[in-house]
Order: structure tokens, then sequence, then C-alpha cells
């Protein structure tokens, strides 16, 4: 049984830098007439309370979206992410935080697709229940990575996968970089999101190279945001960042992450030492 449960982390400044980065690729497809399918392979519950026990017992929204909530400089992009967390709470006071499957039904047209996949039995009755009324919605509890056969590549040949473990398995990192792989061998034009934890762990320090590769190997373009907020806890433990990995980027994600990142790191940082990083490599 899975222990892991995105309810404790809802709303940090991983979900922030995720859900920014998943805002700006699901305006871009939607600016495009043609439907298209978003494939969700760890969906987590699909919205969580911040006033829950599981929230208020870790409080990491704090260091998260509570930091953007009210702010009126944001840079465009950053406003519309802090919108809609902003719809998902009926316009009222922050007490809801919308996870990828919310952003992306408040994002979403009608003719659009959403594909879910969540293997913890709670989120994933949350989750249909939540998803239950949309049309073209499905939630498959059954393993995400093993679904891209079934996916990819979609029937309308647009979509986004976005790839979200909670790596609470070392395995999850060798899957995630094969999950990669098979994406663009089924799909070569889908944009695939793939998110990770900075963490003092080798596989974890590793893992953008071996994604980098893979993108590469299969002569793709891609970007790569890191956002780097606290030292690492005692003993080395700790998440002290994360990094999102986009294959087939939005031509536009670049300079809009130019704007976006340095604001992250003043808003979100715990430190000193907080930073950014943003690198591209452009197709063939
Ligand atoms: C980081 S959370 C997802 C958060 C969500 N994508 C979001 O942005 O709001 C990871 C989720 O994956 C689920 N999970 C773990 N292994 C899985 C697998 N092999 N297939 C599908 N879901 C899995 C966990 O139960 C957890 O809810």
């Amino acid at each position: 049984m899975l222990a892991y449960r995105h309810a404790f982390h809802a709303g940090n400044h991983a979900d922030v830098l995720k859900h920014v980065v998943l805002v700006q690729v699901l305006r871009h497809m939607a600016a495009k007439d043609k439907p298209f399918t978003l494939v969700d392979t760890h969906a987590g519950a699909g919205g969580y309370s911040l006033e829950s026990d599981y929230a208020r017992k870790r409080g990491e929204y704090a260091q998260g979206i509570a930091r953007l909530w009210g702010a009126a400089d944001l840079p465009p992009a950053l406003a519309d992410y802090v919108a809609q967390v902003r719809d998902f709470n009926g316009g009222g006071a922050l007490a809801q935080y919308p996870g990828s499957p919310a952003l992306a039904a408040q994002l979403l047209r009608p003719a659009d697709r959403l594909h879910c996949y969540e293997l913890h039995p709670t989120d994933h009755r949350i989750l249909a229940a939540y998803l239950g009324q949309r049309r073209h919605s499905e939630v498959s509890m059954s393993d995400g990575f093993a679904a891209l056969a079934r996916e990819l590549p979609p029937p309308s040949r647009r979509g986004v996968l976005l790839i979200d473990p909670s790596y609470e398995l070392k395995t999850d990192y060798a899957k995630v970089v094969a999950a990669l792989r098979e994406a663009l061998q089924r799909f070569a034009t889908g944009t695939v999101i793939v998110w990770y934890p900075q963490l003092q762990l080798v596989e974890a320090a590793q893992l953008p190279r071996r994604l980098k590769a893979a993108a590469q190997a299969a002569t793709k373009g891609w970007l790569h945001a890191g956002l780097h907020v606290a030292p690492a806890g005692e003993g080395g433990f700790g998440m002290t960042g994360s990094g999102v990995f986009v294959v087939n980027p939005p031509w536009t994600l670049h300079d809009t992450l130019q704007q976006v990142l340095p604001v992250l790191v003043q808003r979100l940082g715990q430190y000193a030492g907080a930073r950014f990083a943003l690198e591209r490599h452009a197709g063939p």
C-alpha cells in the first residue's frame, strides 16, 4: 500500500512550479481549435482542502501558494495561475487548492479529453467523484506508467502527458525515464511534462541528465526549469526544491518562465541561497 498522500503537500512550492507550467501548456494547447487529450499518469485526489488535518499538519502551502495570494504585481503567467486557484476557491479566501486534474477541468474545453490514473483508493474515489460529471473524462485506478500503450497516441493526435509521481519508490526514477522514452516513441509530437524533486539522493540528482539524454535521443526539443528554495535539512534530508522537464514545449514557455522564475525565487525562497535554473534545447 502506498503511504504518500498529496494532501500533506498541496499548494507547496513544488506544486506552484509544476502548476504554473501546466497552466501555460494547457493554455497553449487550447489556443488551437482542434481538441486535445491530457493524460495525467499520477493524478492525486484532484483538489485539496487547506483546512484539513493533512494540510494543517505540515502547512506546506504557507511556503507556496499563500506567498503569492493577494500579490498584485505578478508577471502575467503567475497571475494567471493564481487566478485559477482563486476560481477553484469560488473567488473567496484561500481554503482549497486545485490539483492537476482540477486545473485541467477548469482549462480544458468541452471536447478536450482528460484521462487520469491514480493508484491510491481514497484519492481515486475522491477524484472519480469530482470528475464524474465532466464529459470526456476517465479516471482509472491503475498504474499510470503502464497506461502509455493504451493512451498514446491520442485520437486527435494532439496531447499532453503529465508524469508526476510521488517518487516514494526509488524505482520511480528509472520508470520516469522509461516512460518518457516510450511516450516519444508512441507519440513523437506530444508535449510531455515531468516533475521531479530536488533531494540529496543520487537518483534525483541524475534524473535531469537522463531526461535530457532521452529527449535528445528522440531528437526532440526540451525545456528544463528548476526552483531551489531551501537548504537541506539535518542529515541531508528533505526536499530543497523541484524541477520540471518539458519535451516539445510551447515555444513561448521559455520566455514566460524567464519572467516567472525570478519572482518565484524572491517570493518562495526560504534562504539566501534560493535560485532558479532555466535551460532549453531547440528541436531539429
Ligand atoms: C505527486 S502526487 C500527484 C499530484 C497531482 N499530479 C497534482 O499535480 O495535483 C502523486 C500521486 O501518484 C499516485 N501514484 C503513485 N504511484 C502511482 C502509479 N504507479 N500510478 C498511478 N498513480 C500513482 C499517488 O497515490 C499520488 O496520489
